[in-house]
């Protein structure tokens, strides 16, 4: 076993889109375990858009990633040496472990994952952090109703693949918005959505939205933000629902954009806006789990994950999920 760790730090902070100068490729030696810690070689590391707002100097829901400090970020890996009673060499296990080939954690917030009843991959994908966002974000916030039409923006991606097939399982008519026609042909075609539409060629998104949507929308689960979030709100339904999970259209404007006021239109539906972060489910985070992995068994749920080999690739991998080059998860393969 190697003892020398190659982890990336931050470099700089970005100013508007990242770039790979963001980031260094340092190497450290891997310190020596003490009481109550094990060693995790990470095999694969997940990459998702929350670490964008990490990179930034502002306050937010968790503190960001200091100049110098290795990029914070899910992943799964084995367990190679311990000193903790729970966990022992061979296990898998998955927990915030950083953008690093090694990590050393005392066990807090990690998770065993069992390698026989789905790939070690899933831990960080359908069956972690962001299936249990399109699970709780979408059946709790929204509390869709079958024959309701469930709108996903973002729908092609980790979060959004699974909302959209989540509101089919639940008897809704469900539509997609995403940025590439084979990602609109994928949801369509093998995931069931509905319908959907390409937003980077497809611009007038409320002509397109009312198209698609000639009943309105009774929950909208938004993934981007921005303009067709706009749209969105202009054709939601008397008591409808929008459960706001990200906004990825402005993390990386250096100015906020400014938008219409729409928020009247909330009286005139009564209609229901609330953001939610994954992480306040952690009590319900197993029956969110159970029930994913018995859709997947019964074929109910598919996932796909996008793979870029080599941990080296990583702020590469990074930039392009932010780019919208991944359809479903955006994993870097390190072993
Ligand atoms: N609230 C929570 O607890 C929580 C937890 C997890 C994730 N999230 C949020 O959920 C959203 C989806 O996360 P994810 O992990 O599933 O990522 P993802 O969708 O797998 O990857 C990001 C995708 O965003 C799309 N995108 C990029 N720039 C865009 C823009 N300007 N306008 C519209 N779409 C754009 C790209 O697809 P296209 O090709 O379609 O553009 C890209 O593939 C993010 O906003 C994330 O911050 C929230």
């Amino acid at each position: 076993m190697s003892s020398i760790n190659r982890q990336f730090v931050l470099a700089s902070r970005p100013a508007g889109f990242p770039q790979e100068s963001n980031f260094n490729l340092i190497e450290t030696p891997i310190p020596a375990l003490k009481e109550g810690e094990f060693l995790v070689r990470e095999h694969y590391l997940s990459l998702d858009p929350y670490m964008r707002g990490r990179m930034n100097d502002a306050k937010s829901y968790a503190a960001p990633v200091q100049i110098g400090e290795v990029m914070t970020g899910g992943a799964v890996g084995e367990v190679l040496e311990s000193n903790h009673p729970d966990f022992k060499p061979g296990d898998f296990a998955t927990g915030q472990f950083g953008w690093q080939e090694f990590a050393v954690t005392d066990g807090k917030g990690v998770r065993k994952v069992d390698p026989n009843l789905a790939p070690i991959s899933t831990a960080v994908g359908v069956l972690g952090m962001p299936g249990l966002t399109a699970y709780f974000g979408l059946l709790d916030v929204c509390d869709p109703k079958p024959g309701e039409t469930v709108l996903v923006s973002g729908a092609a991606g980790a979060v959004g693949t699974l909302v959209g097939q989540i509101a089919k399982i639940k008897g809704c008519r469900t539509i997609g918005i995403a940025g590439v026609d084979d990602k609109v042909k994928y949801l369509t075609e093998d995931l069931g959505f509905d319908a959907a539409f390409n937003y980077k060629t497809d611009t007038n998104y409320f002509a397109r939205l009312r198209e698609l949507c000639p009943n309105g929308i009774d929950c909208y689960f938004d993934n981007v933000g921005g303009e067709i979030t706009d749209a969105a709100l202009r054709l939601l339904n008397l008591h409808a629902r929008v459960s706001i999970c990200g906004q990825i259209s402005q993390y990386n404007l250096e100015k906020p954009e400014l938008g219409p006021r729409l928020l009247g239109l909330l009286i005139v539906t009564r209609s229901k806006i609330q953001g939610f972060l994954v992480s306040d489910y952690a009590p319900r985070f197993s029956e969110g789990l159970q029930q994913m992995a018995e859709w997947i068994k019964s074929g109910k749920l598919k996932y796909h994950e996008n793979i870029v080999e080599g941990f080296e690739n990583m702020p590469r991998a990074f930039i392009g999920m932010l780019r919208g080059e991944n359809t479903g998860k955006q994993l870097v393969k390190a072993v």
